[in-house]
């Protein structure tokens, strides 16, 4: 059985003050023990959030990493290796908001996934279509050319160390949420293309469900054969919202 995971990605929200707040309300969430739980904060708040969360089983993850593992000369950037230093076990790669408005193409975003691994993080590979794709009948082959990407560059089996996220670009942040059949059918469509592969890879790969996912719409969601959890942005803001989820996801 794959363990489920409930991830929130806060993006690029939080205050000093906020992020106190925001741990806080975590630290008095009753949380499944058998889902992992993790919070991507962002860069400058991954150190104070790493502090703040000792003792919880709440794991802490990047929302990015540099195409470089090793620290140097890139202004501006992160270091996988960094991020493993400062005890962060997870990295984002592939946000659809980093390749839309940041043109992140699937070079940089394989870059990314390999230097994470390299310096000992798990990568969160995201994928996901547009409306205008979907509404093209483009869906499975935009996801399937996102994930053969990796596959094609570094092999199927980084994916034993990893973990994909699919969030139908449509879905973030509107409000306007997959049903849990037409998620359920990219999920299987991933999987199926890892299994042609390496079968039991596949049937082992965790693949999370991301877009206006909610306490309400959760269950449901969790409830399909190939949604082992979930990524969620904006009701991860909300400790006591974030918590109801990850519940959903239990057993
Ligand atoms: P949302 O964001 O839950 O606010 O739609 C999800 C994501 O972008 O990871």
């Amino acid at each position: 059985m794959r363990r489920p995971m409930v991830a929130g990605n806060w993006k690029m929200h939080g205050t000093r003050a906020s992020v106190v707040t925001l741990i806080e309300g975590l630290t008095q969430q009753v949380l499944p023990a058998d889902v992992d739980v993790a919070v991507f904060p962002s860069a400058l708040h991954l150190a104070q959030v790493v502090d703040g969360l000792v003792g919880k089983a709440v794991a802490v993850g990047a929302q990015d990493c540099a195409t470089q593992a090793e620290q140097g000369a890139l202004t501006g950037e992160v270091a996988a290796s960094q991020l493993q230093d400062l005890q962060c076990s997870l990295v984002l790669v592939g946000h659809s908001e980093r390749r839309s408005l940041l043109g992140e193409g699937d070079e940089v975003v394989v870059r990314k996934f390999a230097a994470a691994q390299s310096s000992g993080l798990q990568p969160v590979l995201c994928v996901g279509e547009t409306l205008g794709q979907r509404q093209a009948g483009q869906t499975l082959s935009v996801v399937a050319g996102q994930v053969a990407a990796v596959i094609d560059a570094l092999g199927v089996a980084v994916f034993a160390r990893a973990v994909i996220a699919y969030e139908p670009v449509w879905a973030i942040g509107t409000g306007l949420t997959a049903t849990p059949e037409q998620a359920q059918e990219v999920h299987a469509a991933i999987r199926a293309q890892l299994a042609a592969k390496d079968a039991q890879l596949a049937n082992e790969v965790r693949i999370l469900y991301g877009g206006s996912v909610k306490a309400v719409s959760a269950a449901e969601l969790f409830g399909m054969p190939d949604i082992d959890g979930g990524l969620v942005g904006g009701a991860s803001l909300n400790a006591d919202e974030f918590g109801a989820i990850c519940r959903a996801a239990g057993n």
